[in-house]
């Protein structure tokens, strides 16, 4: 399983296409969009966990919190569906998931890849 852990880009576009598919069904609800969008939850997940496993960290501490603030995104996003679904209120799951995210990204691109 080489290709999952050669380079981080397999796990970019997991969830690059997952965002899409979560911006798509934030506007357009639709239990195909949200089923394919947890498809990628998995991809994600097992890109995420590979590279997790494989690559040798001089910053470990940074790496859990890479990982935590995967998970923490991926269940804020779940919610924030689900809540509009059910039709209650979202905007502060929405906004959780929009700050985890960002924090995420920015922790994931500045840790050191391949080291
Ligand atoms: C929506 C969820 C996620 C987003 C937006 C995200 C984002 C990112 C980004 C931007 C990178 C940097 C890629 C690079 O430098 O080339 C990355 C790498 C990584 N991600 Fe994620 N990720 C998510 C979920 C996860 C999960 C759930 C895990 C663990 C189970 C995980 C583990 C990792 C690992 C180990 C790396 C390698 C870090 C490195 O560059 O050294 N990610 N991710």
């Amino acid at each position: 399983m080489d290709f999952l852990t050669q380079s981080t880009h397999v796990h970019i576009t997991t969830w690059v296409i997952a965002l899409i598919l979560f911006f798509v069904a934030l506007r357009k609800p639709s239990t195909g969009i949200h089923m394919g969008l947890r498809l990628f939850y998995v991809l994600i997940l097992i890109t995420g966990f590979a590279l997790f496993v494989t690559f040798d960290s001089l910053n470990p501490m940074l790496y859990g919190l890479k990982m935590l603030g995967g998970l923490v995104a991926i269940g804020l996003m779940e919610m924030t569906l689900v809540r509009k679904k059910k039709g209650k209120k979202n905007g502060g799951v929405f906004a959780g998931a929009l700050a985890v995210l960002l924090i995420t990204i920015i922790l994931g691109f500045a840790l050191p890849g391949i080291a």
